[in-house]
């Protein structure tokens, strides 16, 4: 069944669990991420970034997922991943995404808030919730030092402000994590994190899940993390799936042989994370 994140995190925000959002880009990573949640019996969101909607097309994408949520019975949500437009949440929400977000990260605080803003005035009359980010999660690439991700971190104060003038469903913030590593050994500022959970009351989302340390993933939730975006991790899995199915067969030539182990290995991940977030047995 087809619900928005709001829903979803309502009660990940009582109960202190963090519901995985894992990015999607083909048909078996969408495959192994529903069949882990469903095993596991817990709620999911599936999210689409950009990069993902040029690679398979919004309309497909956005087909692959629907369909499979209406057959299903756990909660699953379609969510935009850093949406940087006005116009493409727009798009995405006449697909039929039940979830939206606008990454302003990188605008100023002003041009931010009239954004999102904009973006909330249209979701909210159709149930559509949306995601707002302030602060900025880097990515690898940037290349940047422990001091220069220090500096990009999420003020509380301005994250209070930001939730006031936006209303947005769910906040994410920066608090330690990069995008895109392949390691699991970031450290994340867990006191910021129930800091800002303390003046905005609202669920918090963690990017660039992928690297960081299982035993910090566990306290931010304690402290106030609902949502966990997780995408490297899975591309990994899927990648690593494929090599070993073409070492193992070199003669293969039918892709859905090879693509099985794929799925196989998205479902591994998607279920050790669920356990590790205490989503299980939550739908
Ligand atoms: O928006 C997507 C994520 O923040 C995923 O980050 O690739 O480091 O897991 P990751
Ligand atoms: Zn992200």
């Amino acid at each position: 069944m087809l619900v928005n994140n709001s829903y979803l995190l309502k009660n990940a925000f009582e109960e202190k669990y963090a519901v995985g959002a894992f990015n999607a880009n083909n048909l078996e990573q969408i495959q192994g991420i529903i069949e882990a949640a469903v095993e596991q019996r817990s709620p999911v969101i599936l999210q689409a970034s950009q990069g993902a909607i040029r690679y398979a097309g919004l309309e497909a994408i956005a087909a692959m997922i629907l369909s499979m949520a209406k057959n299903t019975k756990i909660p699953i949500s379609l969510h935009l991943d850093h949406g940087t437009s006005f116009e493409q949440n727009v798009k995405c929400l006449r697909a039929g995404f039940s979830s939206l977000m606008f990454d302003g990260s990188l605008l100023p605080f002003e041009e931010n808030v009239r954004i999102t803003k904009k973006i909330v005035e249209m979701a909210h009359p159709v149930d559509v919730s949306v995601e707002g980010e302030l602060g900025r999660v880097a990515g690898t690439e940037d290349k940047f030092n422990e001091e220069q991700v220090k500096a990009l971190l999420t003020q509380p104060e301005k994250a209070e402000e930001f939730v006031k003038l936006t209303g947005v469903d769910a906040l994410a913030v920066a608090v330690g994590s990069i995008h895109r590593m392949r390691v699991q050994k970031a450290v994340l500022d867990i006191k910021r994190i129930r800091r800002i959970r303390e003046v905005t009351s609202l669920p918090l989302v963690l990017h660039g899940s992928s690297g960081v340390t299982d035993d910090s993933l566990k306290k931010a939730i304690e402290a106030g993390i609902c949502k966990i975006n997780v995408a490297t991790a899975l591309n990994m899995a899927f990648t690593q799936g494929m090599a070993s199915s073409l070492k193992n067969n070199p003669n293969e030539i039918d892709p859905r042989k090879i693509l099985t182990v794929s799925r196989e290995e998205v479902k591994k991940v998607v279920e050790q994370k669920i356990r590790i977030f205490g989503s299980h047995n939550k739908s």
